[in-house]
């Protein structure tokens, strides 16, 4: 083992719940990855001279519409670019993943303006951004003064529920839901599985609308943790914190993606060759390739032998984030309960599945009458309109599909007359039609107006939400010159960009407007709160 220079700092505040061992030890870990060598890459010259008055109470916060890269489609070096020599809220934000999906706890800036104002002091919460994000708000968190970047330490622990807030109201304190079933809404044939969920609310506390999310903390397959203490070679059975690790290892802790601070603890139990590509890997860089195929268990079986102390890994890892879940029933048709369209992720890395924890833990492990620990997380401005006769124009491919199902259920609920179309997409037909027969009936009732489908993959060549929206394009633009919402829901990379332009195209086209006349158009809509997304 590599001899540690003492700690410089004391970054771990006395009052947290350490040994003076276990806070020594982290004091030098934690400085070292502030320190020249765990450190990031500089910040250029415009970004210091920005950040360096970051105490100052008076800096501007950050907000919608002071940043211009508030897109989810653009990646992280041009959103940096963008905001380069920007006041640090604006940084900060400008690092998150621009989704605005909640998962957090906040919306984009909010978390920005959290963490500058020292009330959130996690850094490593934007789950779309990943560890892009985590790195680059630990960077400038770094600049910006040790003090934001330290506490993140401490708060790689579940963080103490608020006492005002009401169980099942947030992520900060979840309630209690119970798993009731689930069914498979694919057909044999599918590349596709994607799950109908249902939970019983009971008296967990929770309390939604349609358009909300459902917050799952999901529980890691246990042969995961199994294999990942094996690889440690601890004993399941050590209490940690009042649990057994392998407890903690299940319920408390990220086994995705390898942190930087397991390679940097790696680094200091290594030697030679391997410790210099444990602090590699811990610095971002790749040095063998193989990076980004890394979760905590290939980690440790590169560097097999390791053997750090596996409380130092739990203090390495990442608290196991809770995943969120567009609502896909309204509690006026389904009071108590709630329910979800979840497609599971599961693909292969060498001789290993890889399982997301979240889908697979719904649609594979939790069992009917288990508890499920949960929250309502509630929509950033994804709403039905308040009017029931107001005509709403609904896009959602994929799994996509579930707020509309809400919205639909709802609607015929309020027996509402407004026009209600649906443009739904997925690969196939005959497979991949989720709520067919629901559909079907609510056409009949009324409650869908309409129905347009997308299927990508039964032509010679993929065919969109999009196209289909291009076709209808004269009646498209009727609806929306009656007074329509329009409403996008699924993929936030390419799918939601892509709908847009298809309005934009759509606008010019048949409103006889200039593109840019078209752009504006659009944009007014967003404004007055008539296109809404909820996209991830
Ligand atoms: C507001 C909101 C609403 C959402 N609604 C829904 C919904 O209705 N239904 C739904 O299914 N999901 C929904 N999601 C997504 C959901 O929250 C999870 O992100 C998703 O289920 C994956 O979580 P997981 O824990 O299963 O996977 P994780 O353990 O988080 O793993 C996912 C990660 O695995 C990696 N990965 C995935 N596939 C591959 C691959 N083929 N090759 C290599 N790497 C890969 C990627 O890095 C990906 O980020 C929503 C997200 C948000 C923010
Ligand atoms: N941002 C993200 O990382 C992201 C976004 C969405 C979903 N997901 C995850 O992927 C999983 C499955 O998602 P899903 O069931 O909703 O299906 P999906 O992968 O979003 O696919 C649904 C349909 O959308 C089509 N599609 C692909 N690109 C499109 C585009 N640019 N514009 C319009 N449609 C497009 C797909 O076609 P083809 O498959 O034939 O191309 C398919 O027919 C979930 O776990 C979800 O969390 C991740």
């Amino acid at each position: 083992m590599t001899a540690q220079t003492p700690p410089p700092r004391t970054l771990i505040p006395p009052s947290a719940p350490f040994s003076p061992e276990q806070q020594a030890w982290l004091n030098g870990f934690f400085a070292a990855v502030l320190s020249a060598d765990g450190a990031p890459a500089p910040l250029s010259e415009a970004d210091n001279a920005a950040l360096a008055p970051a105490a100052a109470p008076a800096a501007e916060l950050a907000d919608n519409d002071s940043a211009p890269w508030h897109d989810p489609s653009l990646p992280i070096d041009e959103r940096m670019a963008m905001a380069e020599g920007r006041p640090p809220p604006l940084r900060l934000m400008a690092a998150m993943a621009q989704q605005d999906c909640g998962q957090c706890g906040y919306n984009c800036a909010d978390y920005a303006n959290a963490l500058f104002l020292r009330k959130e002091e996690r850094l490593t919460l934007c789950a779309p951004g990943g560890k892009e994000t985590a790195r680059m708000l630990k960077q400038l968190a770094a600049a910006i003064g040790a003090s934001v970047a330290a506490p993140a330490v401490v708060a790689a622990r579940p963080s103490a529920p608020a006492p005002t807030a009401e169980a099942g109201a947030s992520r900060d304190n979840p309630g209690q839901a119970r798993f009731l079933s689930r069914r498979r809404l694919n057909g044999a044939g599918s590349a596709k599985t994607t799950w109908h969920v249902e939970l019983d609310l009971g008296a967990g506390g929770f309390d939604y609308v349609v358009g909300d999310s459902f917050g799952v903390f999901p529980r890691n397959h246990p042969a995961l943790a199994d294999h990942v203490i094996a690889a440690l070679g601890a004993d399941p059975r050590r209490e940690v914190g009042g649990k057994t690790l392998r407890e903690a290892m299940i319920a408390d802790l990220s086994l995705g993606a390898a942190p930087d601070n397991l390679f940097q603890l790696l680094s200091y139990v290594l030697g030679g060759e391997r410790r210099a590509k444990a602090r590699a890997l811990a610095n971002g860089e790749d040095p063998d390739g193989d990076a980004a195929t890394l979760d905590v268990l290939a980690a440790l079986r590169k560097f097999e032998g390791a053997r750090p102390d596996a409380e130092a890994v739990l203090e390495a890892l990442d608290p196991l984030a809770p995943r969120l879940y567009s609502i896909s029933s309204s509690p006026k048709a389904n009071p108590g309960r709630v329910s979800l369209t979840v497609d599971t992720v599961r693909y292969r890395v060498g001789p290993r599945d890889r399982l997301g924890v979240a889908s697979t833990y719904l649609s594979e492990r939790v069992a009917p009458g288990e508890a499920v620990r949960a929250y309502v997380q509630k929509a950033h401005g994804f709403r039905l309109p308040d009017k029931p006769e107001t005509p709403i124009v609904m896009i959602g491919p994929g799994t996509g599909v579930a707020s509309f199902r809400a919205f639909l259920q709802e609607r015929q609920a309020l027996g509402a007359r407004g026009g209600a179309w649906l443009f739904f997409g997925h690969q196939h037909r005959q497979h991949d039609f989720f709520y067919e027969d629901e559909f079907e009936a609510m056409r009949k009732s009324g409650a869908l107006t309409r129905l347009s489908l997308a299927w990508s993959r039964d032509g010679a060549e993929r065919f969109y939400v999009q196209d289909r929206m291009r076709q209808v394009g004269p009646e498209l633009w009727r609806w929306l010159a009656e007074g329509a919402h329009v409403y996008v829901c699924g993929d936030a990379k390419r799918m939601a960009k892509d709908v847009e332009r298809a309005l934009v195209d759509i606008a010019a086209e048949h409103g006889a407007r200039s593109t840019e006349d078209a752009v504006s158009f659009v944009g007014g809509l967003k404004k007055a709160g008539r296109y809404q997304a909820d996209v991830y």
